[in-house]
């Protein structure tokens, strides 16, 4: 028997003002896209921006729907719209914002996590993920794979040997 422990670091921002000029741009992008929302039903507005290798900006936003299964949460929208788009292109990063501040930033969904987390391992380069709401603390994490530790993922479908 072998117990084993997992640790995952992240950074925490107390405020925008700590960011980098990159990451401080793709908030802004982030942030002013909130207004694109379609949230009539929880009044949540989440917005999130990839930002692709070749310097490319992808926003996405929440687009929710009277039948409420049918909505789509801001992450996958945008990066479905980016890999839609520049399908050869990596994710380098992606920054997602609301507009309510919350006491800890909101973090993507587990369906969220797990389409991110298909194109990172694609890739085979980490997507950064930066969160922030309102005026909440800011979190970033190096890769999804910190936010979804033992994914699953197309690899177990593979033939072994
Ligand atoms: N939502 C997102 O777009 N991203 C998240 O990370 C969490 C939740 C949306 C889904 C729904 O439109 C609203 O927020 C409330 O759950």
């Amino acid at each position: 028997m072998n117990k084993k422990s997992l640790n995952i670091e992240y950074v925490e921002y107390d405020s925008i003002n700590g960011l980098d000029n990159e990451l401080l741009n793709l908030v802004h992008a982030a942030d002013d896209n909130l207004k694109n929302a379609y949230a009539p039903y929880s009044k949540f507005k989440v917005s999130a921006v990839c930002k692709m290798a070749n310097g490319e900006l992808v926003k996405g936003t929440n687009q929710e729907n009277g039948a409420y299964p049918s909505g789509l949460c801001a992450e996958r929208v945008a990066i479905f719209a980016a890999k839609s788009q520049f399908p050869d292109q990596k994710v380098d990063k992606i920054v997602v914002t609301t507009e309510k501040s919350t006491d800890l930033p909101v973090s993507p969904c587990g369906a969220c996590r797990q389409v991110l987390i298909e194109y990172e391992i694609t890739q085979n380069q980490p997507i950064e993920l930066t969160m922030k709401s309102g005026d909440s603390k800011i979190w970033q994490f190096k890769s999804v794979s910190d936010i979804l530790p033992f994914a699953f993922n197309g690899e177990f479908l593979k033939e072994k040997g």
